[in-house]
């Protein structure tokens, strides 16, 4: 389809801080063919009014499990071990393959709705998930999460290749399946062996859980004698393209690994600080050249899907732990959810900034809202100011998927009235 967004604001996020102002868009056949001048021979089939909006990236959230909306506000004020271990492990015991699809589609509107246009996701029954980001047209990374011993653990092993032959390039590529090993403390060593050679077979890149609570870094020295992060980098893991969740636990050796194996960090602030687990030494960890994502968690643990809460979070906190507001900038913070999130997920050649040549995955804010005037920083209107609700148009692999925040592909009190039928209907199973 070929669309012309007209007259609007323009963050590329591909220069610095760059702002462009009052031009012209051109999209066609999923791609942005032209900044500015617009040539006359190009005949949109439609037209946005750019006018008191900005357009910038999408926003990617690069660690979630978004099937765990069915959760929300349900176990909360917990610290991390009794939340997941009393909790949780036993609800998802219960899931059955409805669940993961309401939850998943829950999930997905509530963050099209704040601008995000791609998610990396772990989770289980992923066929489902697959299934919602198809028909709901966001772009995903999913990974079936494996957990176990190499004995108990083939099953599953099996079940993740299945998912990749199935799902993996499909939508015009918006789907791409990666292996998830979910922890070093839930995975022998031998079965993050087995995942590190499956995941080299089928090219497949690493999404894990490093280092996220104190207790887990404490029991990994008690039984490795290393850190968790020493402990896979170790066994070969960051010899794969590798996003790491949380590390919020670091020594400066894990440092060095992370930055030396160029590995993904994906923070996640209000889960963190919500499970009680602190806070990730991200000034540091940006300082060393590693590249810092952001990512939501699952609603369970945070309790929403909404990236304008985790970049404002970015942008607050590293200045608080670290006494020193000039530190991670407002453009910064913003980086993390776009381009640093295109990187984790190896998508930085297609999506992450507005360039020719890119994939169109665009959102457009509407400026036009008292909390985010007077206009003097569009920039850190984003970071400091803006609501995920300020989001009003979506456009994804250059389909336009929400219009005046309506969303054309999903409907929204159909997937309610399900979310909360099941969602009951799991707590008395
Ligand atoms: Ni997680």
């Amino acid at each position: 389809m070929k669309i012309l967004i007209k007259n609007t604001d323009l963050l590329t996020m591909a220069d610095e801080d760059q702002i462009l102002h009052n031009v012209n868009i051109s999209i066609d056949s999923g791609r942005i063919t032209h900044i500015g001048d617009i040539p006359n021979d190009f005949t949109p089939e439609k037209i946005i009014d750019g006018r008191e909006k900005l357009v910038m990236p999408g926003l990617v959230n690069s660690h979630t499990h978004i099937a765990m909306s069915v959760f929300r506000n349900y176990a909360d004020d917990l610290s991390f071990w009794p939340w997941l271990t009393e909790k949780i492990l036993p609800l998802e015991e219960k899931l059955i393959a409805q669940d993961i699809y309401w939850g998943s589609m829950l999930s997905i509107v509530e963050m099209l709705k704040s601008g995000i246009t791609s998610f990396a996701d772990m989770y289980f029954l992923m066929d489902e998930t697959a299934k919602a980001v198809s028909q709901s047209g966001i772009r995903a990374s999913l990974t079936r999460g494996l957990a176990g011993n190499e004995s108990e653990g083939q099953s599953k092993i099996e079940e993740a290749i299945e998912f990749y032959k199935k799902w993996h390039g499909t939508d015009n590529g918006r789907i791409a399946v990666d292996a998830g090993p979910h922890a070093p403390y839930t995975c022998s060593s031998a079965y993050i062996n087995m995942i590190i050679e499956m995941a080299k077979k089928y090219n497949m890149r690493i999404h894990i859980h490093l280092s996220e609570s104190k207790k887990e870094v404490e029991n990994s020295y008690e039984k490795y004698n290393k850190s968790p992060i020493a402990h896979v980098n170790d066994l070969g893991l960051f010899e794969l393209p590798t996003m790491a969740a949380h590390c919020v636990y670091l020594s400066n050796e894990d440092i060095d690994i992370l930055a030396d194996k160029r590995v993904h960090v994906l923070n996640n602030p209000a889960s963190n600080l919500k499970l009680g687990n602190g806070f990730a030494p991200i000034n540091k960890l940006l300082k060393n050249g590693v590249n810092v994502a952001l990512g939501t968690d699952g609603a369970s643990s945070n309790n929403s899907q909404n990236m304008f809460k985790e970049i404002s979070l970015a942008g607050l906190i590293n200045k608080g732990i670290n006494n020193d507001s000039t530190c991670v900038k407002a453009i910064t913070a913003l980086k993390m959810a776009t381009i640093n999130g295109a990187k984790a997920l190896g998508l930085d050649d297609s999506i992450g900034t507005i360039e020719v040549g890119k994939k169109a995955d665009i959102i457009l804010i509407d400026m036009k809202k008292a909390h985010l005037y007077p206009k003097h920083n569009p920039v850190s209107a984003m970071v400091y100011s803006a609501q995920g609700s300020d989001v009003d148009t979506v456009i994804i692999d250059g389909k336009v998927v929400m219009e005046s925040r309506e969303i054309k592909t999903i409907d929204i009190e159909e997937v309610m009235y399900n979310v909360e039928k099941h969602a009951k209907e799991l707590i008395k199973r």
